[in-house]
């Protein structure tokens, strides 16, 4: 009789980013950081995983489709877990079925929610207590800051076997309630240079990376989780921004150059840069990744004006699609924003620039789902409709 566990995790954003790694085989990074757990509402990875003594090998389906079970990456996680799960088990085999409920085109990174939910879901599966997020860092870097809800850091440690290298919750999520999340996806998903190998070629050649890590990341992360536990948006809003400028500068730092923001994402920051400077305080703060999309922190009062802004300067070009989903924005009252928008006079506007907008805020860490959610059958293979 197979046993199975089926679990949810959330995908994180990092406000200090982690770009660069001291070891990659354990992966461990050249210095901390910190990130917001996403709800689980609008973005998460679903995983069922189950053990048999019947399985002749591990096997494991990814958005319907059966991978390798090769990958280095995947079979890090699998040792490790096998390693602390108690000898009798080592026999059985497993399978693996994961699902991400949003579109992997979205250029939304899906491999921190993917690889936390595998790591918390075999965890349950053979009942280890404790933090595994040592273990979920190792299938990718920022999957262990998706093994808790709310703001969380990611202590680069110091001891060499990578045992303190890992995450710590800093508040909750129902911390800081006002704090709501926009991801502008951008409809130029070009296919670009992936983080382990960008920051693999940051890490040789950037010198900025070093000085960095060494002299700027420890007192703004400081900084930072104090804006946080203050719930100061001001604060935290100018430090997110100046931190991603930062990483991409890095990127630009690096030999051959490594460039992730599109112009539409330049323009996001000239939006943003405006609205800001309109109000006369920070309202809105961005964040980019390894790729063209925004990430926008806004406190919920300012929701319908920022959004209404957007959308004057990106409208849709397809009016059936649904342009914002997630969380819904409807107030009522529709802002006014003519002033603004007369101050914004040179600002182009870009039908179609942005493919959706998801609307969505701090949420909690993985949880393990109902039995009736399992992606797979009494057999331990996909249930039809998990398959492509
Ligand atoms: C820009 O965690 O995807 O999103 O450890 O090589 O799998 P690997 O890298 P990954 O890198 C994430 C980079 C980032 C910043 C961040 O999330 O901190």
């Amino acid at each position: 009789m197979a046993k199975s566990v089926t679990c949810s995790a959330p995908v994180n954003i990092a406000v200090i980013k982690y770009w660069g790694k001291r070891d990659e085989e354990l992966v461990l990074p050249v210095n901390s950081s910190l990130s917001a757990t996403l709800h689980q509402n609008e973005l998460r990875a679903t995983t069922t995983v189950s053990r048999c003594e019947s399985f002749d090998k591990d096997r494991m389906w990814l958005n319907g489709r059966e991978q390798s079970i090769d990958n280095p990456r995947l079979q890090a996680c699998l040792r490790e877990i096998r390693k602390i799960a108690e000898n009798g088990r080592a026999n059985e085999h497993i399978h693996i079925c994961s699902v991400n409920n949003f579109p992997t085109a979205a250029g939304l990174a899906s491999s921190a929610a993917g690889y936390a939910c595998l790591v918390f879901s075999l965890a349950k599966l053979f009942e280890i207590e404790g933090d595994t997020s040592t273990l979920a860092r190792q299938g990718s870097g920022s999957a262990c800051r998706s093994m808790y809800g709310g703001f969380v850091r990611w202590n680069k440690g110091s001891s060499l076997d990578g045992s303190d290298s890992c995450a710590v919750q800093i508040v909750s999520h129902n911390h800081w309630p006002e704090l709501e999340v926009l991801i502008l996806v951008v409809n130029d998903q070009a296919k670009g240079t992936s983080s382990t190998v960008g920051m693999r070629r940051s890490v040789e050649t950037s010198e900025l990376l070093k000085h960095r890590a060494e002299a700027i990341v420890p007192p703004r992360l400081a900084k930072l989780e104090k804006a946080i536990q203050e719930k100061d948006f001001n604060t935290f809003g100018l430090l997110t921004m100046q931190e991603s400028n930062q990483f991409h500068a890095v990127c630009l730092d690096t030999y051959p150059p490594i460039v992730y923001m599109s112009e539409i994402s330049r323009q996001i920051v000239n939006i943003v840069t405006c609205y800001n400077d309109y109000h006369k305080t920070i309202k809105a703060a961005y964040t980019f990744d390894a790729g063209p999309n925004a990430v926008v922190y806004v406190q919920s009062g300012d929701i319908p004006e920022f959004l209404a802004l957007v959308k004057h300067f990106f409208p849709p070009s397809d009016s059936t699609d649904s342009f914002i989903r997630g969380r819904s924005t409807s107030t009522g009252d529709t802002p006014q924003i003519e002033e603004l928008l007369r101050r914004m006079a040179s600002q182009l506007r870009v039908p179609g620039a942005l493919r959706y907008i998801i609307h969505t805020a701090v949420g909690p860490g993985p949880q393990v789902l109902d039995p009736e959610n399992s992606l797979l059958g009494p057999s331990g293979l996909p249930k039809t409709q998990f398959l492509l």
